[in-house]
């Protein structure tokens, strides 16, 4: 039986969501698309062969009656979108980062919760199968413990780019390329290495007229005794996302930009260990480039055994307190833990903290 799927926000990456929804033949059958421009859901619809175009959600909703909606509104209206549909009984997918703070992240766990439906967020780079490879061969063992990671988004986006009225702006976007861009090495770094711990780090406001950041630097500990170096930018004309894993028995290298097929790994042995991880490397599940469509295959599997679809919200969680912990470290100027963005916390409410971030930063320049 077809999974009904409604999207709201017919913007840029809903046309990727429909594109891949597509691609999964009738697994899926799209049966609305709502955005509060009505032309633009309209023209979205008839693009996509959507039956029902809409400009108000809880309407679209009472009418069709979706399994699951997408969530594709800017960041700042997820958490209504979302809630909307909880209350018409339909699980959710929101598009990365799935709330502006923690704060509503923890509202729209309790919504959920309440609603007794599931809410995913979309991390689309831990769904391609080299992703699963090193989760299942770092979990079993094959690599030995790991040690060191490097964690690099070094994207390019011009001031242009943020003529678009909710970009680069806390109350709207939630942060610069910690929140919106490097998210999703920061999200594929976690999933393979699991709980951080300690996290020291610097925020800059270097070129971009811009009310974010728009580079961090940072150093991460981890529970299981990795260390990690993380850089997060917008200002990188040569781009790339790059993330690299050094375990006792192999080097384990992703090289990338916005989505990665078998040839953007590359691994190498330590001396003594080319038979064992070259052998489990090459034999696992192979061919799935990472994407929309994965992910989306995996919610539907998820929802058709009756289990929580991924990426589930205690995992998102582990990787927004990243982000809030990398800001808080970088506006108090000292190491973060875990704690430190925790209900209470400034960093807590708004990614931001309390502050004007700049003339904190500013002073500790000066400093
Ligand atoms: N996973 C990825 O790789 C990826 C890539 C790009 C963007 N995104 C995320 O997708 C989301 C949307 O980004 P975009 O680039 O498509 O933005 P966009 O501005 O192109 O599109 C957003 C659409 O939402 C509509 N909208 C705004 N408020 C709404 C509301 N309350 N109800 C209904 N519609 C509303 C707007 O009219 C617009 O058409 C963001 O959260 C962004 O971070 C994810």
């Amino acid at each position: 039986m077809s999974v009904r799927v409604a999207l709201v926000g017919t913007g840029t990456i809903a046309g990727i969501h429909a594109e891949a929804l597509r691609g999964l033949g009738d697994r899926v059958d799209l049966v609305a698309g709502v955005d509060v421009d009505g032309a633009l859901a309209r023209s979205f619809c008839r693009e996509h062969g959507i039956p029902h175009a809409g400009t108000d959600l809880a309407r679209v909703l009472q009418a069709t009656r979706p399994d699951l909606v997408h969530v594709c509104t800017p960041p700042g209206a997820h958490l209504d979108a979302a809630r909307t549909a909880l209350a018409y009984g339909a699980h959710v997918l929101v598009e990365k980062p799935p709330t502006l703070t923690l704060r509503q992240f923890a509202e729209l766990s309790a919504a959920a919760q309440h609603s007794g439906r599931h809410v995913a967020t979309v991390f689309q780079h831990r769904f391609g199968s080299g992703a699963r490879r090193l989760r299942s061969l770092y979990q079993s063992g094959v690599l030995g413990r790991a040690l060191l990671a490097l964690c690099q988004t070094t994207w390019y986006r011009p001031q242009e780019y943020f003529d678009v009225p909710w970009r680069g702006r806390w109350d709207t976007e939630g942060g610069g390329p910690t929140m919106g861009h490097g998210i999703h090495q920061m999200d594929l770094l976690l999933a393979v290495l699991g709980d951080w711990t300690r996290v020291s780090a610097l925020a800059r406001r270097q070129a971009r007229d811009v009310d974010t950041e728009d580079l961090s630097l940072a150093h991460v500990s981890f529970a299981d005794g990795a260390v990690a170096s993380v850089v997060n930018s917008v200002l990188s004309p040569r781009e790339q996302s790059y993330l690299r894993f050094d375990f006792t028995h192999a080097t384990v290298e992703l090289t990338h930009l916005y989505g990665y097929g078998e040839d953007a790994w590359r691994v190498t042995a330590a001396p003594g260990y080319e038979e064992a991880v070259l052998g489990a490397w090459h034999g696992g599940e192979r061919g799935v480039p990472s994407g929309h469509r994965a992910q989306f295959a995996a919610v539907l599997d998820a929802l058709e055994a009756g289990e929580r679809p991924p990426v589930t919200l205690s995992e998102a969680r582990r990787t927004m307190e990243l982000v809030a912990a990398i800001y808080a470290s970088s506006f108090t100027g000292h190491p973060v833990d875990p704690d430190d963005v925790a209900p209470g916390s400034p960093f807590y409410e708004q990614m931001q903290g309390g502050g004007p971030p700049w003339r904190i930063v500013a002073r500790q320049e000066v400093a």
